[in-house]
């Protein structure tokens, strides 16, 4: 099973739930999300599609969702993507409802996720990829520790073309920039 972690603060990421789906389509209505995750939803069903999916990611361990849950009510998303324990490495993706925006929950959540990425799962390098365009999530970043190694040019396909990308990334090597509450729990693809 897909673990909770706790991020503190009354923060949790959680599983995805059947009953998230207007949380979902919210936030794919939303353009900066549009924008820099490079889809749209329409429709309850397709979010239910978009959160049924999750499981048998997590089940063959190339990628998992949670929800940024506040008080059990989802404000965005945090995930690993281009997961292999094989290779020991992933691609962290995050996402906050515009109305939840300002207040460090991107930064903490990610760093929850990141730690127990590390610690649980056994990661050796987490990384994150943002379009150069994209300010907001560069200082998310930042603020998590993530020093920035080059530019990917012309690497990310995006709704008005191709974009220039940061690369940024931490080991588990390097020394952590802060504590956060750090879940347990099982690994996916078991
Ligand atoms: C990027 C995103 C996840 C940040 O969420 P958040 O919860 O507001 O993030 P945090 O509060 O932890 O940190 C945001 C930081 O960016 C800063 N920021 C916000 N907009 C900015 C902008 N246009 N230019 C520069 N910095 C900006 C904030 O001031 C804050 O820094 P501070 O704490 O030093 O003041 C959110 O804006 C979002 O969902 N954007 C759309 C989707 C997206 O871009 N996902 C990432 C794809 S790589």
């Amino acid at each position: 099973m897909q673990p909770d972690i706790d991020v503190g603060d009354r923060l949790i990421l959680r599983p995805w739930r059947e009953s998230d789906a207007d949380a979902v389509l919210k936030a794919f209505s939303c353009p900066e999300i549009q924008r820099w995750h490079v889809r749209r939803m329409d429709t309850r069903d397709e979010a239910r599609d978009w959160i049924a999916g999750w499981p048998a990611r997590w089940d063959d361990g190339t990628a998992a969702s949670w929800a940024i849950s506040r008080d059990d009510e989802p404000v965005g998303q945090a995930g690993l993507r281009n997961l292999s324990l094989h290779e020991a490495s992933a691609a962290l993706s995050y996402w906050v409802l515009l109305e939840a925006r300002g207040a460090g929950i991107a930064a903490r959540a990610a760093r929850a996720l990141t730690d127990w990425a590390f610690e649980t799962l056994g990661l050796h390098r987490v990384s994150l990829e943002h379009s150069t365009a994209n300010a907001a999530s560069c200082r998310v970043a930042a603020k998590l520790g993530f020093p920035a190694e080059g530019t990917l040019r012309g690497s990310g396909r995006h709704a008005d073309g191709w974009h220039d990308m940061h690369l940024h990334a931490r080991l588990r090597t390097d020394v952590s920039p802060g504590a956060s509450g750090v879940g347990r729990g099982a690994r996916p693809g078991r």
